[in-house]
């Protein structure tokens, strides 16, 4: 019984000693990692080559955890995020406005199929960090038609995924996959790019301590 309520105690002063940002991005992971992951996102783009006149499209954009400093580097309208879950985006939304980064005017956009986005701009970059891990076979089929469709010759497609044999976990409502690169490649090739291999995100410098997502494969898509 006193366990009880001194744990409900504990769990309550928690909450309350969480910060604005780390109660909002963990709708997209875990709230004490944000900030890592956030910088983390922005330093890969960069040291990528992301010019801030890129027009750079961020799938599965979540809360804007990634997404703040990428607005916040790319000139004005140069960032688009898209996102299923319209009640999150919503909270990114709010902190863009917390951080008077509005004024950039990103395109942010809440879709339920792919094949539903009528985007007519073509992007030098798209970037989908934690998105693929989290995609139904068929859902990730539609993304990389999608993709296919929106990249410039020559424009880059980012994304981290796991490699290996394992059965489908869940987060959050969503499946959690493993797959092969050879299932990522047919992909690719399939949708007119060449994927390469980064390395491991802990190689990339993403240190979050958990093995399940430092050792994620980095894959770079080039549209031919
Ligand atoms: C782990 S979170 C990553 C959020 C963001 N990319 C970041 O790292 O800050 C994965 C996001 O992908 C979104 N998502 C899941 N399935 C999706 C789909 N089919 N299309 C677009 N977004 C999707 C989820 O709603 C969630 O916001």
């Amino acid at each position: 019984m006193l366990n009880n309520i001194l744990k409900k105690i504990k769990k309550i002063l928690g909450s309350l000693l969480k910060s604005r940002q780390e109660k909002r991005h963990s709708l997209v992971g875990a709230g004490n990692l944000w900030k890592m992951k956030q910088n983390f996102q922005i330093q890969f783009l960069k040291d990528q080559g992301l010019k801030s006149s890129d027009t750079l499209l961020d799938i599965g954009c979540g809360t804007l955890r990634g997404g703040i400093p990428m607005i916040e580097f790319l000139d004005l309208e140069n960032y688009y995020g898209v996102e299923v879950r319209k009640h999150v985006l919503e909270e990114g939304k709010k902190e863009l406005k917390i951080l008077k980064l509005d004024y950039k005017k990103p395109n942010l956009i809440s879709f339920t199929n792919f094949q539903d986005i009528h985007i007519k701009t073509q992007f030098n970059v798209v970037f989908a960090f934690s998105v693929l891990i989290h995609l139904a076979d068929s859902i990730a089929e539609s993304c990389f038609e999608f993709v296919g469709q929106r990249l410039k010759t020559d424009g880059v497609f980012f994304a981290n995924v796991n490699i290996g044999h394992f059965p489908d976990g869940n987060w959050q409502g969503f499946p959690v996959v493993f797959r092969t690169i050879n299932f990522y490649e047919t992909l690719a090739n399939k949708n007119g790019m060449r994927l390469e291999q980064l390395g491991n995100l802990k190689s990339l410098g993403h240190i979050s301590g958990k093995d399940g997502s430092d050792q994620q494969i980095m894959l770079k898509m080039i549209k031919v």
